[in-house]
C-alpha cells in the first residue's frame, strides 16, 4: 500500500512536471498551435498548422557577455489570455484592423545561480504568430551585452525561399533570389517561403525600436537562426533591464496573397503615440529628382545645378496645375560638391545653395497651395546629421515644410561612430546604433510636425502604427536602378516579387510613373524595363502613402491621357484585396479609396505575357460602374514595344468577368467609379 502511494505520488509529480514544462496555445479559430517546452532546461517552441508541423522544435535564449548563456531554466508561472480589438489606422492599405490573438506568457527562472528571470510571450493569430523575450528588472541582471540571440526557425520543409543577402555593401538594395531554404546563407528579413505543400510563410520582426536587426543564418538543412547585426565591437545588443525584444514574426497563409493582406506586423506594434495627427496626410508628389539620376542635371552646384529657384517655381506651377501636394527638391543645400558618398560630413542642413532662394520658393508654394518637400541626404554621416537634426527640422517647420525625405547613401558598414575611447568605428546600417538613430529622427520629426520618407533606411517593422508620421521608405531596389545601374536595372519580374517580400514589411517609396521609358539621349545604355501601362499599375501594386510621379513634367504633359491615372489614384485606402498572386510571376491587387466609392486595380506580370481572368465581386451589388482601363496594347512588349497602351472605358457590374491582358513585362491599371446616368447613356450606345 505504501509502495502504491509512493508510485502514484511519483506519477503525479511527473505529470505536474510535464504540464509545467510544456505549454500550448492555439490561435483563435484553432488554425495554428504552438507548443513551448523545456528540453532539459533549454526553452524551445514548435508550431503546427491544422495539426501538421511547420516549425520543428526550435531553440530560444541568449548568450550574454557578462555571464553564461541564458539557456537553462525552470518554469515559474504561465498564463493564457485572449485579445480581440479593432483599431483604426491613421492612413494605410486598410482602415479598420482587427487585432485578434491568444497569448501565452511563460515566466522562466534559471535553474542555477544567478537565477536570472526571463519571460517568453507568444501571440497566436489565425494568420501567423509573434513571440518576444522580456527581461524584467532584477537584482542579478541590470546592464548587459547580448553576444548572441539563440532563436531558431527550424522549418519543417525545404521550401522555396525569396531572399536578399545580409551584410552586403549595398544594404537592402539587391535583387531577390529564389532558392531552396537549405541553400540559404545569411539573409535579411522579411524572407518569404513557399513550401512543397503550397503553404506561404514570411519570417520577419515587429517593433524594432532599440535592438539590432535580425538577419537569418542557415545553420544546417532547413534550420535558420537569428543572426543579430553586431556593433563594430562584436556586441550584438547593448541593453539594460527592463527590456523587451522586438517580436519575431511568422506570417502563414494558404495563398501568397494572404501574406499581403495580413496585418500581423502592425498589430504587434504599440498604438499611435501622436495626439494630433491632423497634419499627417498621404499624398502624391513630383520633384527635381529624375533629372539628376539621368545625369541631365546635378545635385552639386555649377551650370547644370538642378535645384534652382526658377526651376523649382516651374515645378510648383506644374504641381498646382495638376493637384500634387508636394514638390521634392534634392541638391538644394551645401554639401553635394565633391565625393559626398564618402564625405557626408560636409552636408549643411540649413544652408541653401546661393541659386536656391528657399524663402521665396516656400512663399510661392504656399500661395499656390503646394508644399516644398525637404531633403536631407546625409551620405551616412550620421554624427554630422544628429548635430544638426533639431535645427534642420526647426528650419523646415518655420518654412511650412511638412514632409522630409532623408537619405543615407554609403557602402556598408559605413556609419562612422566615435567610441568611448574617442576612436572612429564603422557601423552597419542595420545595427542597434542605427536603429536608435532612425528612431531618434522619427521622434524629432514628430515634434516638428514632419512626415518622413526615408531612403537607405532601417527595415520597416511596423513603427508607422506608433508614429504615423513615419510614412514611407525605400529599403529595396527602386525605380532609380533603371536610370543608371550598369547591370541594366530591375528585371521585369522584380515588381512581381516586391509585394511578397519587401512590401510585407511596410510601404515603399519606389517612385513609379516613368513615361519616357527609353531616354536614349540621356543614358543610352539604360532604360526602364517595363511597359507604360505597368508603370501605372505600380501605383496600386506597391503601396505607399507618399507616391511620387517620378518623371519630368514635360513627359506627363506630352502623355496627358495615361497621366490621368496618376492624377486619380489615391494613396490612402479603405480596403485591400489580392485577386491573383504568384510570387515572381504576377500579382493583381484591388484597393478601395478611403475617401470615395472608387476601387482601383493594379496588375503586373514578369517577362511573360498572360491573360488573367477575374470577376469583380468586390464592387457593390446592383450598381453600374465605369471601368477606366489602362492596358497594354495588343502589340505591347516591354522590350520591343513598351509604349503601346490602350485606354478604354466600359460599363461593368459586380457580376462582370474581366480578362486582364498583360504584355510581356506589362501591366494593367483600372479605376472603377460609380456610373452616372450620362455615363450609362454614353457607354451603352
Ligand atoms: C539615393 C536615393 O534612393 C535617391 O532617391 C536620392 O535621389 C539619392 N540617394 C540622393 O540623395
Ligand atoms: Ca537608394
Amino acid at each position: 500500500m505504501k509502495r502504491l502511494l509512493l508510485i502514484s505520488t511519483l506519477l503525479l509529480f511527473f505529470a505536474c512536471q510535464k504540464s509545467v514544462n510544456m505549454q500550448q496555445v492555439e490561435s483563435p479559430d484553432g488554425t495554428l498551435s504552438l507548443t513551448f517546452r523545456l528540453n532539459e532546461g533549454a526553452p524551445e517552441y514548435e508550431v503546427a498548422r491544422f495539426n501538421r508541423t511547420i516549425i520543428n522544435p526550435s531553440k530560444l535564449g541568449f548568450v550574454l557577455k557578462e555571464a553564461d548563456s541564458l539557456t537553462s531554466f525552470r518554469v515559474t508561472n504561465s498564463a493564457l489570455t485572449s485579445f480581440d480589438e479593432t483599431w483604426t489606422q491613421v492612413w494605410g492599405e486598410k482602415k479598420e484592423i482587427r487585432n485578434h490573438y491568444n497569448e501565452l506568457r511563460v515566466q522562466l527562472q534559471e535553474i542555477n545561480r544567478p537565477r536570472r528571470k526571463m519571460t517568453v510571450v507568444f501571440r497566436l493569430f489565425d494568420d501567423g504568430l509573434g513571440f518576444r523575450y522580456e527581461l524584467p528588472e532584477q537584482p542579478n541582471l541590470a546592464t548587459f551585452d547580448i553576444m548572441d540571440e539563440l532563436t531558431e526557425f527550424n522549418l519543417a520543409d525545404d521550401a522555396t525561399a525569396w531572399w536578399i543577402p545580409a551584410y552586403g555593401w549595398n544594404r537592402y538594395e539587391y535583387l531577390y533570389q529564389a532558392t531552396k531554404t537549405s541553400e540559404l546563407d545569411t539573409v535579411h528579413t522579411p524572407v518569404t517561403f513557399e513550401t512543397p505543400n503550397g503553404l506561404f510563410l514570411s519570417i520577419h520582426e515587429a517593433a524594432l525600436t532599440d535592438y539590432a536587426s535580425m538577419t537569418l543564418r542557415n545553420i544546417g538543412g532547413t534550420a535558420l537562426k537569428a543572426d543579430l547585426v553586431p556593433w563594430s565591437d562584436g556586441v550584438r545588443v547593448k541593453a539594460q533591464t527592463p527590456m523587451v525584444t522586438p517580436w519575431r514574426t511568422i506570417q502563414i497563409a494558404d495563398d501568397a496573397g494572404g501574406l499581403i493582406t495580413s496585418c500581423l506586423i502592425l498589430n504587434l506594434n504599440e498604438p499611435n503615440k501622436l495626439e494630433d495627427t491632423s497634419w499627417i496626410k498621404p499624398a502624391k508628389y513630383v520633384g527635381i529628382w529624375w533629372d539628376m539620376h539621368l545625369n541631365t542635371a546635378t545635385w552639386g552646384s555649377g551650370p547644370m545645378h538642378g535645384a534652382t529657384t526658377e526651376r523649382t517655381m516651374r515645378y510648383i506651377d506644374f504641381a498646382a496645375k495638376y493637384g500634387f501636394a508636394g514638390v521634392l527638391v534634392e541638391g538644394w543645400n551645401i554639401g553635394w560638391d565633391g565625393d559626398w558618398v564618402k564625405y557626408g560630413d560636409g552636408f549643411q542642413f540649413t544652408a541653401p545653395y546661393p541659386d536656391f532662394d528657399i524663402e521665396k520658393v516656400t512663399r510661392y508654394a504656399a500661395e499656390k497651395g503646394v508644399q516644398l518637400i525637404g531633403h536631407n541626404e546625409t551620405g551616412a554621416a550620421v554624427l554630422n546629421y544628429e548635430k544638426q537634426l533639431q535645427d534642420a527640422f526647426q528650419f523646415y517647420e518655420k518654412l511650412g515644410v511638412h514632409v522630409v525625405k532623408t537619405g543615407y547613401v554609403g557602402n556598408d558598414p559605413s556609419i562612422k561612430r566615435i567610441d568611448e575611447k574617442g576612436e572612429e568605428q564603422w557601423e552597419w546600417h542595420h545595427g542597434q546604433f542605427m536603429v536608435r538613430h532612425y528612431r531618434k529622427v522619427i521622434e524629432e520629426a514628430a515634434r516638428h510636425n514632419i512626415m518622413l520618407d526615408v531612403h537607405e533606411p532601417i527595415k520597416d517593422t511596423g513603427i508607422r502604427r506608433t508614429y504615423p508620421n513615419m510614412m514611407t521608405r525605400e529599403g529595396a531596389r527602386g525605380q532609380e536602378y533603371h536610370a543608371w545601374d550598369p547591370d541594366g536595372g530591375n528585371p521585369p519580374d522584380h515588381e512581381t516579387i516586391l509585394p511578397f517580400t519587401r512590401l510585407l514589411a511596410g510601404p515603399m517609396d519606389f517612385t513609379p510613373g516613368i513615361f519616357d521609358l527609353l531616354f536614349d539621349r540621356a543614358r543610352p545604355n539604360n532604360r526602364v524595363n517595363t511597359t507604360l501601362a505597368k508603370q501605372l499599375a505600380l501605383y496600386v501594386v506597391l503601396y505607399s502613402p507618399l507616391h511620387m510621379a517620378a518623371d519630368l513634367p514635360e513627359n506627363y504633359e506630352a502623355n496627358r491621357k495615361p497621366f490621368q491615372f496618376i492624377l486619380d489614384v489615391p494613396t490612402d485606402w479603405q480596403d485591400t484585396r489580392v485577386l491573383h498572386a504568384r510570387i515572381g510571376d504576377y500579382v493583381t491587387i484591388v484597393r478601395q479609396d478611403r475617401h470615395s466609392d472608387d476601387w482601383y486595380l493594379g496588375s503586373v506580370t514578369d517577362e511573360n505575357g498572360r491573360n488573367l481572368q477575374t470577376t469583380l465581386s468586390f464592387l457593390e451589388p446592383n450598381l453600374r460602374y465605369v471601368a477606366e482601363i489602362y492596358r497594354d496594347g495588343a502589340d505591347a512588349d516591354w522590350q520591343a514595344n513598351p509604349y503601346s497602351i490602350e485606354i478604354i472605358e466600359m460599363l461593368v457590374t459586380q457580376n462582370s468577368n474581366l480578362t486582364l491582358r498583360l504584355a510581356p513585362g506589362g501591366g494593367q491599371a483600372i479605376r472603377f467609379r460609380k456610373a452616372s446616368e450620362a455615363d450609362v447613356q454614353r457607354l451603352s450606345r
